[in-house]
């Protein structure tokens, strides 16, 4: 099953690039640039790797982001990321950054853009593997500093396709961004959220509704609203599914009670993603491997996710043929 998942022409359309800091790079960082973190060893971070929910997670997550500074920490980490991909079959990825984690500790936006640039432009000239970046907003900041990161950006405006929502999602509805995703979409970019990882089934009709996105990222909480579900096939709006992180985080108490493999049967075009490979124990292999393990995943369900993650993608048509 492994050498199948492996050889199936792969896209990834939910990984947060900060979310793919493997410990070891991390210490190498922390060292560089003279960070003090709350470990001494890499068993020591990996330790620290117990989540009971979201919060818990952000918490880690944004402390370990700290350790990226320069234009070359960037690079390395996106470069990283870009290497497991080309190990296991991920021919084009859409990855997340977190601006906002970075500009808050002073580094300038365009040292964050620059460095993974250009990285993403050498996967694709020395790898072969594609990929469009998506600019992430922090939901728990607000609307106004979410504009100012937009503006920021706008200079590099050829260097990212799309506008997302990320971090604490309970209390921050997706209403609160409609103003700067009308924005961000009047001047051409896509748009996604995520909604329905924690958050309740009205934050992904609000995603739908009033961010008006093209994909939603997670969405597992849709399955608990039937309408909804019934919206979802019917105008096959994709949901960037991230089976290791709901268990790591406690949306599902274990993998086999995922709804991911129901919600494929029932006609929804879900996907396969790791979401933050570097703390939830795995790459995009290892999350189908999960589904295999857990749920029997067939060869066949395997082709589908495969395939709707390609059709899911904002790769354009001619593109998209030659995966399929
Ligand atoms: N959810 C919300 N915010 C995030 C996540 C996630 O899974 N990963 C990184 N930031
Ligand atoms: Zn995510």
């Amino acid at each position: 099953m492994q050498d199948f998942i492996h050889q199936l022409h792969k896209a990834e359309l939910h990984m947060h690039l900060e979310g793919s800091l493997e410990p070891e790079l991390m210490m190498q960082l922390a060292e560089r640039n003279s960070v003090q973190l709350p470990y001494q060893t890499v068993e020591e971070v990996r330790r620290a790797y117990q989540f009971s929910n979201l919060q818990d997670f952000l918490d880690i997550y944004y402390q370990g982001a700290s350790v990226l500074q320069t234009e070359e920490d960037f690079s390395d980490l996106t470069w990283a990321y870009l290497r497991k991909c080309k190990a296991q079959g991920v021919v084009h990825t859409e990855p997340f950054f977190d601006p906002q984690a970075h500009t808050q500790r002073g580094i300038p936006i365009e040292v964050v853009i620059r460095g993974i640039d250009h990285a993403l432009q050498r996967g694709k000239a020395e790898l072969g593997v594609s990929s469009y970046l998506i600019l992430s907003f922090l939901r728990h900041l607000s609307e106004e500093e979410a504009f100012a990161t937009f503006e920021a950006a706008l200079p590099f405006g050829d260097k990212f396709i799309a506008v997302g929502l990320d971090s604490s999602e309970l209390g921050h509805p997706p209403e609160k961004f409609q103003q700067v995703f009308a924005k961000a979409r009047a001047e051409g970019f896509k748009a996604v959220a995520h909604a329905g990882e924690e958050g309740p089934p009205s934050y992904v009709w609000g995603a739908l509704d009033l961010l008006k996105v093209d994909r939603i990222d997670h969405g597992v909480r849709a399955f608990e609203d039937e309408r909804l579900m019934q919206r979802l096939i019917q105008e096959q709006i994709p949901l960037t599914v991230c089976p290791l992180s709901n268990t790591r985080l406690k949306v599902f108490a274990e993998m086999r009670h995922h709804t991911l493999l129901e919600m494929l049967d029932r006609g929804v075009m879900v996907t396969v993603n790791s979401d933050d490979p570097a703390y939830f124990g795995g790459y995009l292999v290892e999350n189908f491997m999960a589904l295999h393990d857990a749920l029997d995943l067939t060869c066949e369900q395997a082709k589908q996710l495969a395939a709707n993650s390609i059709r899911a993608s904002f790769l354009p048509d001619s593109d998209k043929q030659k995966y399929i």
